[in-house]
């Protein structure tokens, strides 16, 4: 039997992008093998397919993995035939400061190693944790990336707290879910789009108010009007050199920014006076530990939340799915299912 599989040639690009096929390997001491039923798309996972920053060496993609272990190696704990898991983003990131291999892309799935676009993986039973009970494969896959990231900033780096305020940007898989993290924990959220459809749909997500962002460009004040000047506790920052700056303005003092994404580019001039000014605290956040997902983990299933779903694709269909969150149509999570 071999296991179909899309591998990315070197360089990658879309159309380096082939369906081919591994073989199975049976699982070693400490290790898994587990049928893979779903992954989710996100930005790094689109850099190695698209070619912008496409592998050195053929690569399987994609760091969202979930599906049903179906044999375990010796000495493997906490997991069992028929469990269902999901992936982490950094297998070897267990708890506490991040490491030097959680300080690159190297050691990540779908980026530095292979990842999960395939129909069966045999791993280290570390490189996976127990999925969320009562969520469906492609719902444990958004979780990963996209809802460790989100989950990290808001209850891991800071403490969000009933009552804060925290600003999300547009309607991508990390902001929706920093969106329904903070609305779990009684914060007041505020959301920015550049479509009014978009907004509604946060609306009956929860935000409490609501900007479009391409119709305001001093979204950073606006969002300060809305606080009576006070500004937000955190800011959930994905837009990168072209945002950051507004960020900074819609920020309370002392407040949070977790710097988080480069929709605009990596690079750009702006002014850092207001954080110095306002004494703001800004991080860096690169996904997050094995702790952080269990933690995760226990607080979605305590309070039934689920991700939001734009899409989903076939496992041959990862271009197409590509091409779709190129678009910037989708709202949420974009899906492999197979
Ligand atoms: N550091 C980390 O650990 C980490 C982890 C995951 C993702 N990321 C990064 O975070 C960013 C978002 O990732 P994602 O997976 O959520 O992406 P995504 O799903 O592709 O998000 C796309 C959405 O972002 C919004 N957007 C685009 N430009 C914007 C701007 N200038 N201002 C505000 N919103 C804008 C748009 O929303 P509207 O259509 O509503 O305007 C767009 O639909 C990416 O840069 C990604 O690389 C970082």
């Amino acid at each position: 039997m071999s296991i179909k599989t899309i591998i990315v040639q070197p360089g990658g690009g879309f159309d380096h992008v082939v369906v081919g096929s591994t073989e199975p390997r049976q699982a070693g001491p400490g290790e898994v093998t587990v049928r893979l039923h779903a992954s989710s798309l996100n930005y790094h996972d689109y850099a190695v397919v698209s070619g912008a920053w496409g592998p050195t060496a053929p690569r399987i993609p994609m760091s969202d993995g979930a599906g049903v272990v179906t044999a375990v190696g010796e000495g493997v704990t906490g997991l069992k035939v028929g469990d269902h898991v999901v992936s982490l983003f950094f297998p070897e990131w267990a708890d506490g400061e991040p490491g030097i291999n959680e300080g690159s892309f190297a050691r990540v799935p779908g980026d530095g190693i292979d990842g999960y676009a395939r129909e069966q993986v045999t791993a280290a039973a570390s490189a996976f944790t127990l999925a969320p009970k009562g969520y469906s494969h492609a719902e444990a896959a958004t979780l990963t990336c996209a809802g460790l990231t989100a989950w990290r900033a808001l209850m891991a780096d800071d403490t969000l707290k009933p009552g804060d305020t925290v600003l999300v940007q547009g309607t991508g898989g990390v902001s929706i879910f920093a969106l329904q993290f903070a609305k779990l924990a009684g914060a007041t959220v505020i959301a920015t789009s550049s479509s009014d459809a978009k907004l509604e749909r946060l609306k009956a997500l929860g935000a409490d108010h609501l900007i479009n962002y391409r119709e305001d460009p001093h979204w950073g004040q606006t969002v300060r009007t809305l606080t009576d000047d006070r500004g937000v506790d955190h800011v959930v920052e994905v837009g990168g050199p072209g945002t950051l700056e507004q960020s900074m303005v819609a920020c309370r003092i002392g407040g949070h920014v977790s710097i988080i994404g480069i929709l605009t580019g990596l690079q750009g001039s702006l002014s850092v006076i207001q954080a110095i000014a306002r004494h703001q605290r800004l991080q860096g956040v690169l996904v997050g530990s094995r702790k952080h997902q269990l933690d995760m983990i226990r607080a979605v299933e305590a309070n039934g939340m689920k991700p939001v779903i734009d899409s989903s694709y076939p496992l041959e269909g990862i271009v197409d799915a590509f091409r779709h969150q190129e678009s910037n149509r989708h709202f949420g999570k974009i899906c492999l299912e197979f």
